[in-house]
């Protein structure tokens, strides 16, 4: 079969494929590989319409086999989460369709996708592991036995509720439109990232930066934690920031200290603002 795109992919898998592929969701952290006959008692089916199924999605890269102990096994892939999550949003009438990918990150891809309106959205989904072994190991320690999957999906949702209580206190943040397994869709916004914009009121950017950060710490009580010039879109039409790429936020003043330095660093080096950093935590944590 030739390379595919996800839309494709998306289109291809039947509701009962899809039903197949939320049994190894629900089994994400008892089975890393999932035996034929889970499948067969959860779906109610014979085992020839098991193997259908699993031929058919086996063709569409949403899962993988291995041989275990003698007995084929089947696991479910990172396009399997997105193929779920996808199908997911369209039915919960998020999203219409699914566009061409504007971006991978360390982990993360981002797609382009309209709304049921005609809008242009972005739709992240995320794919914690694809390369960041080393973290997810991390992670597994810290949190004993999570699969990756339960971590990615974490992930996800960590981002959608940061980005739903710093919008619904008016920072500045794209508007999140929606949610499912692995996936946050929100507004897309037309612009470039803060490292590579011209502003031309650079004070007001900075200061609307700042708001947004004691917003989410006074209100949501989180850190963004990975506040640098490259996460932070600004508008084309109106110069106005949007702090993006939320999945990592959460209550630590630690993180609070590194996040306002990369931004200070960044305006005190390219546009010579200068600020005290001592005053500018103080007004972040709501204390001046
Ligand atoms: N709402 C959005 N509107 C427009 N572009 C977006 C939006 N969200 C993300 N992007 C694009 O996708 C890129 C990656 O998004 P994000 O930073 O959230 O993911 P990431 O996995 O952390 O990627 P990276 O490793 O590059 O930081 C952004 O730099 C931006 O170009
Ligand atoms: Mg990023």
């Amino acid at each position: 079969m030739p390379v595919l795109a996800l839309a494709e992919r998306v289109s291809l898998v039947t509701p009962e494929e899809y039903l197949a592929l939320r049994v190894f969701i629900e089994n994400k952290d008892k089975y890393e590989y999932l035996p034929k006959n889970i499948l067969k008692d959860r779906l109610g089916l014979s085992s020839r319409e098991v193997d259908t199924i699993l031929t058919k999605l086996r063709t569409v890269k949403a899962i993988d086999t291995e041989r275990i102990s003698g007995e084929i096994m089947f696991k479910i892939t990172f396009t399997g989460i997105d193929i779920l999550a996808i199908k997911s949003l369209y039915a919960k009438h998020v999203v219409k369709s699914l566009g061409q990918s504007i971006g991978q990150g360390k982990e993360s891809s981002v797609y382009y996708g309209y709304d049921f309106n005609g809008e242009l959205i972005a739709i992240k989904l995320h794919r914690v592991g694809k390369t960041s072994f080393k973290n997810v190991r991390k992670l597994r320690e810290l949190r004993r036995e999570k699969s990756w999957i339960s971590i990615t999906l974490d992930n996800a949702l960590n981002e959608f509720s940061a980005l739903q209580c710093v919008k619904s206190n008016f920072g500045n943040v794209p508007s999140p439109l929606g949610y499912a397994f692995n996936a946050v869709t929100m507004e897309f916004i037309e612009g470039v990232q803060l490292a590579h914009a011209e502003l031309s009121k650079p004070s007001e950017v900075l200061d609307k930066i700042l708001a947004t950060m004691r917003i989410a710490y006074t209100y949501c009580k989180i850190v963004h934690s990975d506040l640098s010039p490259y996460n932070i879109i600004i508008s084309t039409n109106n110069e106005e920031p949007f702090i993006i790429d939320w999945p990592q936020a959460k209550h630590s003043d630690i993180n609070l200290y590194r996040d306002i330095k990369n931004i200070l660093d960044f305006f005190y080096k390219k546009y010579k603002i200068e600020h005290n950093m001592e005053k500018i935590s103080a007004y972040v944590k709501g204390e001046s």
